[in-house]
């Protein structure tokens, strides 16, 4: 009964593994503080992220937005350097992805952030409270979570003061192939 025990410790280790294995941690090229240009600066996330509201993607801002407010003067800052030198030889900053959706999904951001007036937190949870990039997805969103919120969304009603039931006959779609194109 002895190699039992060692399929019964084979599979102890696995699942330990399993337990402890996580997305690998993304590393961007500056420490940007989201904290700092949301609550401090009061910035709105679209003027960054310029294509979020007319667009499926919600787009990087580019290096000369960041320069516009970090080109002047002298600065201690070893990241703020990092956007100089970046900017003085013409190139974007190469930002990672965190969120990424396979690719056999279509996503809109144009349709859940103009349309439907769902907030970014819904779906990135408070990004406005990092002091810096995240490593990792705060939120993430597998298929149910979508469908979830497809199945049960009623409409704000014209003075925002309560929702049009679903009764009036408008659903979010759930077919497979409004998602998987
Ligand atoms: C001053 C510009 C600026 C503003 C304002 C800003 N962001 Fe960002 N955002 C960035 C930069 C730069 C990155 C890439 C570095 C990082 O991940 O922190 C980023 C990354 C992100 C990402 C990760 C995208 C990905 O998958 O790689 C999300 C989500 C995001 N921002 C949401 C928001 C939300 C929500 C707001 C408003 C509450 C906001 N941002 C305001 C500049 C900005
Ligand atoms: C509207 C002006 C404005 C814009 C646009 C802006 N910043 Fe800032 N940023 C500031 C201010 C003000 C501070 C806080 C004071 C300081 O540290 O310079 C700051 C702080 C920072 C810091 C922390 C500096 C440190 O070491 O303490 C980083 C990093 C930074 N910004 C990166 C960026 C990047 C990258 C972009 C473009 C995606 C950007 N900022 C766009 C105004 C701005
Ligand atoms: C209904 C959910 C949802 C809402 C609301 C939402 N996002 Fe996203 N966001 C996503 C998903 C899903 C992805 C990954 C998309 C992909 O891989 O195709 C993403 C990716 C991103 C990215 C990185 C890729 C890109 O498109 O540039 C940024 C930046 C971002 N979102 C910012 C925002 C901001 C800012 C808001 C609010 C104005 C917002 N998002 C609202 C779900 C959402
Ligand atoms: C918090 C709620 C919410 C979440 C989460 C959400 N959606 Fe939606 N989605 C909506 C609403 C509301 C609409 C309808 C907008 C309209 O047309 O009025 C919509 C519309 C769509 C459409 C267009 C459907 C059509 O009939 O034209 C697609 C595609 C879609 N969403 C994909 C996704 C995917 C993929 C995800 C997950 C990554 C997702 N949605 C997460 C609320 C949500
Ligand atoms: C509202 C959007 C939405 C609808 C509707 C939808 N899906 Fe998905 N589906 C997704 C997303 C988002 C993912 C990726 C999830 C992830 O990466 O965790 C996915 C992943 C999948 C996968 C791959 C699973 C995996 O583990 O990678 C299959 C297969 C799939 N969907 C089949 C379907 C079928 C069949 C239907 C119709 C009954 C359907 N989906 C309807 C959003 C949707």
């Amino acid at each position: 009964m002895k190699w039992l025990g060692l399929i019964g410790l084979a599979a102890v280790v696995l699942l330990t593994v399993g337990f402890w294995w996580v997305e690998p941690a993304v590393v961007q090229p500056i420490e940007y503080p989201h904290k700092t240009h949301v609550q401090q600066l009061k910035l709105a996330c679209a003027s960054c992220h310029q294509r979020v509201e007319k667009d499926a993607v919600a787009g990087r801002p580019p290096t000369a937005l960041c320069l516009a407010c970090h080109s002047g003067g002298e600065t201690k800052s070893e990241e703020v350097k990092k956007i100089r030198a970046f900017g003085e030889k013409g190139q974007e900053i190469p930002w990672k992805r965190v969120w990424r959706l396979p690719s056999h999904v279509f996503f809109s951001h144009r349709t859940h952030v103009t349309v439907a007036k769902v907030k970014c937190q819904t779906c990135h949870g408070p990004m406005e409270t990092l002091d810096r990039p995240p490593a990792r997805a705060l939120k993430t969103l597998a298929m149910n979570d979508c469908i979830g919120c497809h199945e049960q969304w009623e409409w704000p009603n014209e003075k925002g003061t309560g929702v049009v039931k679903a009764a009036a006959g408008r659903r979010v779609s759930t077919d497979c192939n409004a998602c998987h194109r």
